[in-house]
């Protein structure tokens, strides 16, 4: 037993003082060197990999880039949710009002005590307290508290806000977090107005502070214009809001260009929205913002060179990046749609109706330059006249498609429902589809 023993350590030494590395005179086995500095390189490649993910979903859920200096310190936005009694003004927003306007609660990050009280519903919904108390637990969406000794003393905003939604499996609007779904309940604009001063954009735009208000609810659930304060253009010529329908942030790899007329990458666009949209501090450079003809209010402002200090959103965004291209679409239930129907609509997209000749299976837009005129889409240039490129509009993604149903289709919902979307390409590509290949396209889009 013992000489097995002792049999056994030696072999095992010997063994470690070959893996030595440096041993003098004993010469090394290329290809195993070579070996052992890939495995410590694809490692480091992975480690790297998952650290940008986690990182990039902290930033993307929780980072408000010092955003709070504009809503809490500029607009004052906290002391309308706080109320009067809490330190704010007024009467205070209560949790189902804030429901209402489309805020939405992550039941994951509720406190133990509180979450049993959603639960079962026995938490005061029209109690501005029990916002509070949401809000300090950093469970509202998008919304970042700044406290101070437990008490909100400010307010600033993430990517989450626009772009995360819940699934409402406690009840409406409180669930689980879900990342890159647009929220199409959301309310920015009657948020935003529900600040006690909005004078910093009354005085970049050149008009009263009861205009501003007056554009912000304007938009409507599920919209944001994210390029009145370069263009100063609230509405379009013929009346209508300005504004977008919130787009997803997810299924975005593999897709060149962002955003509906393609401004740019996706960092590109972060960066654009941490600093000129979400007013977080940081670097932002663009030169073709730098054009005061087109881009008046922009160039009052700066946005085509800014440069903070310190600068609180550059190193995060190559994690923000890295997080938004990893976020699949999601895929729609299936009895949400009719499988065989949609496997017919498969052919009819690839074939007659010619969808897949701008979205490109299984990216669902152009490998390449995924641009295409107004003309060529059929419909008006006025959004497409807003962006540095001016006159293009760009095959959207359509992963996912059945999160986006509500506050319709293209840029701005133009199209209530698929059929909608359907007709419009009928008289533009003189599609002659029956009524059963028209069924069975809208079948396969709601199986995307
Ligand atoms: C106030 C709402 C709002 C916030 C906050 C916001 N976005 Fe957006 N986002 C929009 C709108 C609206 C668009 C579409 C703009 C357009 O096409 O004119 C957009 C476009 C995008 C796109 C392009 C999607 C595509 O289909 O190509 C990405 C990516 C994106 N946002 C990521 C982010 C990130 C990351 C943040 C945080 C740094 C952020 N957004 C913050 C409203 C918002
Ligand atoms: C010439 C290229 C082209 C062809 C052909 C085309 N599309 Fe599109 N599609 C686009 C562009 C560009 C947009 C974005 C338009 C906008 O937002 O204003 C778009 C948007 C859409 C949207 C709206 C997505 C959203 O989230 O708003 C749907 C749905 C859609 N297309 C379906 C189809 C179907 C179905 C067909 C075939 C009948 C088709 N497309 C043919 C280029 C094309």
């Amino acid at each position: 037993m013992r000489w097995r023993l002792v049999g056994a350590l030696l072999a095992a030494a010997v063994l470690v003082l070959a893996c030595l590395p440096a041993m003098k005179g004993v010469p090394k086995n290329p290809a195993v060197e070579a070996e052992q500095t890939r495995m410590g390189h694809d490692a480091r490649i992975d480690a790297h990999g998952e650290k940008m993910l986690r990182d990039g979903r902290e930033i993307f859920r929780y980072d408000s880039f010092g955003s709070e200096d504009f809503w809490g310190g500029q607009l004052r936005l906290h002391e309308a949710i706080l109320g009067a009694e809490n330190g704010g003004v007024g009467p205070g927003l209560t949790p189902k009002e804030a429901l209402r306007l489309g805020l939405k609660v992550d039941a994951g990050q509720l406190p133990e005590i509180l979450g049993k009280a959603v639960q079962e519903g026995s938490v005061d919904l029209d109690d501005p307290e029990t916002t509070i108390a949401l809000l300090r637990a950093h469970s509202v969406v998008g919304v970042k508290a700044i406290t101070r000794d437990d008490r909100i003393v400010s307010i600033g905003i993430t990517c989450a806000f626009c772009h995360s939604t819940v699934d409402d499996s406690i009840t409406a609007g409180i669930g689980a977090r879900l990342d890159g779904w647009p929220n199409r309940d959301l309310d920015v604009g009657q948020v935003v107005a529900l600040a006690p001063t909005v004078k910093p954009y009354a005085d970049l735009l050149g008009v009263s502070e009861d205009k501003v208000r007056e554009v912000l609810r304007s938009w409507g659930p599920g919209k944001y214009d994210a390029e009145l304060n370069q263009d100063g253009k609230a509405m379009r010529p013929d009346g209508k809001s300005a504004a977008t329908v919130l787009p997803a942030a997810f299924g975005l790899a593999g897709v060149n260009l962002h955003t509906y007329t393609g401004w740019g990458s996706v960092t590109h666009w972060n960066a654009y929205v941490a600093i000129t949209q979400m007013h977080g501090k940081g670097t932002f450079f663009d030169p073709r913002l730098n054009d005061a003809e087109r881009f008046p209010v922009a160039v009052k402002a700066g946005h085509h060179n800014v440069r903070n200090s310190p600068d609180l959103v550059t190193s995060k965004l190559a994690d923000l990046h890295f997080y938004q291209l990893a976020i699949p679409a999601p895929k729609p239930k299936a009895e949400t749609y009719d499988a065989a129907a949609a496997g017919r609509g498969a052919a009819v997209f690839a074939g007659k109706a010619q969808c897949a000749r701008c979205h490109v299976p299984p990216l669902f837009t152009e490998p390449g330059w995924p641009m295409h005129t107004a003309e060529e889409m059929g419909i008006d240039d006025f959004h497409a006249s807003r962006s540095p490129d001016k006159k293009f509009y760009r095959t959207t993604p359509l992963g996912g498609l059945f999160v986006r149903e509500k506050g319709g289709f293209y840029h701005d919902g133009r199209f209530a429902d698929l059929g909608a979307v359907i007709d419009h390409y009928e008289r533009l590509l003189r599609l002659q589809l029956t009524a059963q290949e028209r069924a069975d396209l809208v079948q396969y889009l709601k199986s995307l």
